[in-house]
């Protein structure tokens, strides 16, 4: 088989965000921070950190933000220089030359099979990276690296898990699989959103993907499912009928900054990371515990 090279990544970001809503109003959850870093950007991070330096990013409606976010601003740069902000002019340079991205415009939400559609010409019969925009994956190695790696021993699908408890399987994508290498599933299928009951497994699909382009024929072969919506993991269901498909139980942390709770945990955590605010932080959660 020929070796193909992973190259292109895409992070779909254009739902609706209305569990954020009125935040979300007028801006995609996308942009929602993570103390003062929106999320996208991290997850941006992630593919570029992985190797990945081309993205393609799938908008939807008032999504103008997030490619202002990553453009040249030279009026900022002017006035940071001007005000001797060199720490800050150096990072709002670097966002600006992170990666070539691109972007395209979901114009109707149909479902995150419907948007991954959208990426079909710009793949270019490819295998490409997923990774869904509201969650970031906090590990000593980039998640989508590690899914890479896996990528370049099996040359099929990898789908990025997380084991999960069973009062959360009802959010994910639930996979069954044999275990054919430590962390690695081969899959015999995948179901969107069960009821803990029908549930295969605790293996959830975390949102980063290797797809294989064929991914795209059976994508024009699904018809809306859970919620009405055209599923990723139906065309995935079907493209394990057909060919090998692998799940990676990734090493990492997963935040899913789509759920409100989560969010917020998010925050504390990524605020205690980080030492020029944990040293004030800290003292207050420690106070605030006590008092609770
Ligand atoms: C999507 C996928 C689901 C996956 C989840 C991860 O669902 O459809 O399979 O487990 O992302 O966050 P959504 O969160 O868009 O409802």
């Amino acid at each position: 088989m020929k070796e193909r090279k992973i190259t292109k990544a895409v992070i779909p970001a254009a739902g609706r965000g209305t569990r954020f809503l009125p935040a979300t109003k007028a801006q995609p959850k996308e942009m929602l921070p993570i103390v003062d870093t929106p999320t996208i950007q991290f997850v941006v991070e992630e593919a570029v950190a992985s190797g990945i330096q081309d993205i393609l990013i799938i908008t939807g409606k008032d999504k103008r933000s997030i490619e202002d976010h990553f453009d040249k601003s030279l009026e900022l740069e002017m006035l940071l220089e001007r005000g001797n902000k060199h720490e800050m002019l150096h990072d709002v340079r670097k966002l600006s030359e992170l990666a070539h991205i691109h972007y395209i415009r979901q114009s109707e939400q149909l479902g995150l099979g419907h948007a991954i559609q959208h990426a079909r010409f710009h793949v270019e019969g490819e295998p490409f990276v997923v990774l869904l925009g509201d969650t970031i994956i906090e590990s000593a190695t980039p998640c989508v690296r590690q899914l890479i790696d896996v990528y370049e021993q099996v040359q099929g699908t990898v789908i990025g898990l997380e084991q999960v408890t069973a009062d959360r399987v009802s959010r994910y994508g639930i996979i069954e699989g044999d275990e054919i290498a430590e962390r690695t599933f081969r899959l015999r299928d995948l179901i969107e959103k069960p009821t803990p009951e029908e549930a295969p497994s605790l293996y959830a699909i975390g949102g980063r993907y290797i797809l294989t382009p064929t991914i795209f024929d059976y994508l024009d072969q699904t018809r809306p499912g859970k919620n009405g919506e055209i599923q990723l993991t139906d065309a995935l269901r079907r493209q394990a009928e057909q060919e090998s498909v692998y799940g990676y139980h990734f090493d990492g942390i997963r935040y899913d900054i789509g759920d409100r709770v989560d969010y917020l945990i998010t925050q504390v955590e990524y605020a205690l990371r980080r030492k020029d605010l944990s040293e004030r932080f800290l003292p207050y959660l420690k106070t605030l515990g006590r008092s609770l």
